[in-house]
C-alpha cells in the first residue's frame, strides 16, 4: 500500500464539513459564536474574522496607517512566509527586512534593535512552526521606536510564551486557518486586539468588505471535502502526484483579494475548536520523539523554543550542516513517504521583484539567506503514526 504523510494538516471529518455547510443552508444569520469564543480563549476584547491570513494583516495594517498616515514603513522578519510581505506591498507600505537568530528563527536582538524609528510604522513577528517569539523584546522595541507591534500567529494558534497566547502579544495580532495551519478550514484568518483604538480603526477597514460569494462558497466547500478525505496518508499520495495542485508552493503575490471570513468556514472551526488542544498536544509529542532521535546528530540542529514557551509545532524544523545534506534528507524522506519539505524558497531579501518594495538599498540578511538553504520540516501532524517517526529517524541516521 502506498503511504504518503501529508507536509503539514489537521484532519477534518468529512461529517463535520457536510454539518457546516447544513448549517450555513439553513441559517442567514450572522453567527457571532466562533469569534466569542476565540476571544474567550484568547482573553481579546475584538476579534474579526476575515478571508485570510494575508488580508488579515493587511487589513491590521490599513487599520494602523489610519492611526499613523506619515509611518510607511513595516519591519518583518528576513525569513517568513511571503504572504507577509505581500500583505505590506498589497497595504502600498514599504518593507524592512529584520535579521534571523537561527537558533530561535526569532529576529535577532540587534536586527530589531537597528531598525530605524523615523518612519516605522510596526513591527512584525512570524512565531514560525508555533515557537513562540520573544513578544515582550518586540514591544520594548516597537514603544522605544514609536511604533506597533503586529503578533502574527499565522502559525501559532494555541501556542504560548509564559502563559500569554501567541497572536496576543502585540497592539494587534493574527492567526490564518489556511490548509497546514494548527486548525485548517481550507483558507480564514482572524484578526485579534484588545485596543479599542486600532479596533475602530480596523473596523472602518473591515465594514465594507464583500462577503464570500455563493459560487466561491461552492468551491470552498468541494475544497473542503477534497481535503477531508485526501490528507489521509492511504490517499495523499494521489494530490500529492498531480503538480499542477502546486501543493507546498510559496508565492509573492500582492494582488489577492480581501473579503468577510466565510460563513462555511466559520462554522467548520466552530466544530473543530474543540479539538485544537489535543491536535497541538498530539503534533508537540511527535516533536518530542523527533527531537529524541537526532540527539548527537551533528549533521542536523534543531531551534531551540525559549523557555516558557510552549509551542505547537505544526511542523518540526530541522536545520541541515549545509544545503545538499539538506536536499539529500529531503529527497530520501520523500522516497521513503514522509513530506518533508524545504520551506520558504528564499530569504524576503531574495523574492524576486521584492527591491522596489524595500524601505532601504542595502537589505540583505546573511543569516536569514543561509537558513532558507539549510532548514527543512517534518512532519507532526495527528496522521502521523509511530512507524513514520521511525522511518524518520532511520533516514536521518543514515547522515
Ligand atoms: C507566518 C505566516 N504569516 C502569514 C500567513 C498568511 O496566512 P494565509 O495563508 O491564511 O494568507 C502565513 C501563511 O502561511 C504564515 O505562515
Amino acid at each position: 500500500m502506498l503511504r504518503s504523510v501529508a507536509p503539514a494538516g489537521t484532519p477534518v471529518e468529512i461529517t463535520q464539513v457536510l454539518r457546516s455547510a447544513a448549517a450555513v443552508a439553513l441559517s442567514a444569520r450572522e453567527d457571532e459564536e466562533l469569534f466569542q469564543r476565540l476571544a474567550t480563549r484568547l482573553k481579546v476584547r475584538h476579534v474579526f474574522g476575515i478571508s485570510s491570513g494575508r488580508s488579515a494583516l493587511a487589513l491590521i495594517l490599513r487599520g494602523l496607517s489610519r492611526l499613523k498616515p506619515d509611518h510607511r514603513v513595516v519591519a518583518i522578519p528576513a525569513y517568513t512566509c511571503f504572504t507577509v510581505p505581500a500583505a505590506v506591498v498589497h497595504a502600498r507600505l514599504k518593507i524592512h527586512p529584520v535579521e534571523i537568530d537561527p537558533a530561535t528563527l526569532d529576529c535577532d536582538p540587534d536586527g530589531l534593535e537597528n531598525v530605524p524609528g523615523d518612519d516605522l510604522l510596526c513591527l512584525v513577528s512570524s512565531n514560525l512552526f508555533g515557537l513562540t517569539n520573544d513578544g515582550a523584546r518586540f514591544r520594548a522595541a516597537a514603544r522605544v521606536k514609536g511604533a506597533f507591534f503586529i503578533d502574527d500567529a499565522a502559525q501559532a494558534l494555541g501556542a504560548s510564551r509564559n502563559g500569554c497566547p501567541a497572536g496576543t502579544m502585540g497592539d494587534a495580532g493574527f492567526y490564518s486557518f489556511g490548509r497546514g495551519k494548527a486548525l485548517a478550514a481550507v483558507e480564514g484568518g482572524v484578526i485579534v486586539t484588545n485596543s479599542d483604538d486600532i479596533a475602530a480603526a480596523i473596523r472602518e477597514e473591515t465594514q465594507n468588505l464583500a462577503s464570500s460569494s455563493v459560487l466561491h462558497s461552492a468551491e470552498l466547500l468541494f475544497q473542503m471535502l477534497v481535503y477531508s478525505v485526501f490528507l489521509n496518508p492511504r490517499l495523499y499520495w494521489l494530490p500529492n502526484s498531480l503538480p499542477f495542485l502546486k501543493l507546498g508552493s510559496t508565492e509573492f503575490n500582492p494582488a489577492f483579494r480581501d473579503y468577510r471570513m466565510s460563513a462555511l468556514v466559520r462554522e467548520l472551526l466552530l466544530r473543530q475548536m474543540g479539538m485544537l488542544d489535543e491536535f497541538n498536544r498530539t503534533r508537540r509529542e511527535n516533536a518530542l520523539v523527533l527531537a529524541g532521535a537526532l540527539e548527537g546528530n551533528s549533521s542536523f540542529t534543531k531551534p531551540r523554543s525559549a523557555d516558557g514557551c510552549l509551542p505547537n509545532y505544526i511542523r518540526f524544523p530541522l536545520i541541515a550542516r549545509d544545503e545538499a545534506t539538506r536536499d539529500r534528507a529531503v529527497r530520501e524522506l520523500r522516497a521513503a513517504g514522509i513530506g518533508a519539505g524545504p520551506f520558504y524558497p528564499s530569504a524576503v531579501c531574495d523574492i524576486e521583484g521584492i527591491a522596489p518594495h524595500m524601505a532601504l538599498g542595502n537589505f540583505h540578511c546573511a543569516k536569514a539567506e543561509d537558513l532558507s538553504r539549510r532548514l527543512f520540516t517534518i512532519p507532526t501532524h495527528p496522521y502521523v503514526q509511530a512507524r513514520d517517526l521511525h522511518t524518520v529517524a532511520e533516514v536521518l541516521e543514515r547522515f
